[in-house]
């Protein structure tokens, strides 16, 4: 049977299910049906199961070789992550991965939509991620963790990494340290200093490589995860910034007693003057 005619058999058998249901008001037997509809529901091949879904051992430089490849095949970082993870899933581990769709995360490039917000390759990835690691309420912070220590990972490289420069026709670029998630400032920091426009072959060029080393990394992270060796690292605020964490928050010791008045963990001087430093002038 194809899986379209199991849809059609589902799709009307619920609807058949729920007439019934709408005529039998309360009762016993009304109760009954309920859970027959319940069942029926949980049996349909189209329910997706719930997350976490299982993550298998991935070679983390065949993840970052797809998604350079897919960043200019298949259009842009958003896809070039999320697929690169994806299709090697569905190789490996096959359903419920066979069941995603390709181009979920297309919406990413450029920033989301080409907004230049968060950098769609991290977006991509931070989907899977959440897909493997979600804990529920058990451990619900599992997933979140790994998604900003690896944000931070992100904003501290020299991006782009020569680890993909054998498939890149422009090895061997300048290398500019992202500073933040933000599409915009990793990508305008390293175009200001390449000298290169937004549309030019430099600059997608490096994309791709940061979109493969960023599928390299979370690969790298998960396989470790599951193997239980991943320890997180401990998110330290940059010298500069150290100050403000201490007084603003988050995750100080001595800011407990305050009232912690900013979330997040970016660089404060990229957007903040720095206040202090003002006064004392
Ligand atoms: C010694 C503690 C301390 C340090 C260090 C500190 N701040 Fe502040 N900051 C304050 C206080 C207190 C205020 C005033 C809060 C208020 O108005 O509620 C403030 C206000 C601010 C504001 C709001 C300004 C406004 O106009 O409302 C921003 C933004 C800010 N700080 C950012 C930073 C950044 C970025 C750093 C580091 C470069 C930093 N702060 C370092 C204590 C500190
Ligand atoms: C991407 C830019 C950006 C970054 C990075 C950033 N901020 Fe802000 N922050 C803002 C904006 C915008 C506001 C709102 C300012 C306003 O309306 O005056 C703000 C507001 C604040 C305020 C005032 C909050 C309040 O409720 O009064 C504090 C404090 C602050 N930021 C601290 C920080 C600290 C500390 C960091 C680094 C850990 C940081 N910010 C990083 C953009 C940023």
């Amino acid at each position: 049977m194809t899986s379209s005619t199991d849809g059609v058999v589902v799709g009307s058998r619920r609807r058949l299910v729920g007439g019934s249901t709408a005529l039998l008001v309360g009762g016993g037997i009304g109760s009954a049906m309920t859970s027959l509809v319940r069942s029926a529901a949980a049996q349909s091949p189209a329910e997706a199961p719930p997350l976490p879904w299982k993550w298998v051992r991935l070679d983390p430089l065949e993840a970052g070789r797809r998604a350079y490849r897919f960043y200019k095949e298949k259009g842009g970082c958003g896809t070039a992550s999320y697929l690169s993870l994806l299709s090697l899933l569905k190789e490996k581990a096959g359903y419920p991965w066979t069941t995603m769709p390709d181009f979920l995360m297309a919406h990413a490039a450029a920033g989301y939509g080409g907004h230049g917000t968060l950098c769609g390759a991290l977006g991509g990835a931070s989907t899977i991620i959440n897909m493997v690691a979600y804990g529920g309420r058990k451990d619900e912070q599992q997933n979140n963790q790994i998604i900003d220590r690896l944000f931070w990972w992100y904003a501290e490289q020299d991006f782009p990494t020569e680890r993909f420069d054998d498939l890149s026709p422009l090895p061997k670029q300048v290398r500019v340290k992202a500073m933040s998630p933000l599409c915009h400032t990793s990508v305008s920091k390293w175009a200001v200093a390449a000298g290169a426009t937004i549309k030019s072959d430099a600059k997608i060029e490096r994309c791709a490589k940061v979109a493969g080393e960023v599928a390299h990394t979370v690969t790298l992270a998960l396989n470790e995860f599951f193997d239980g060796k991943w320890k997180p690292p401990v998110w330290k605020p940059a010298k500069g910034i150290e100050h403000c964490v201490g007084c603003h928050g988050p995750d100080t010791a001595a800011q407990k007693a305050m009232a912690w008045n900013q979330q997040g963990h970016m660089e404060c001087v990229a957007c903040h003057a720095d206040h202090t430093r003002a006064t004392t002038k």
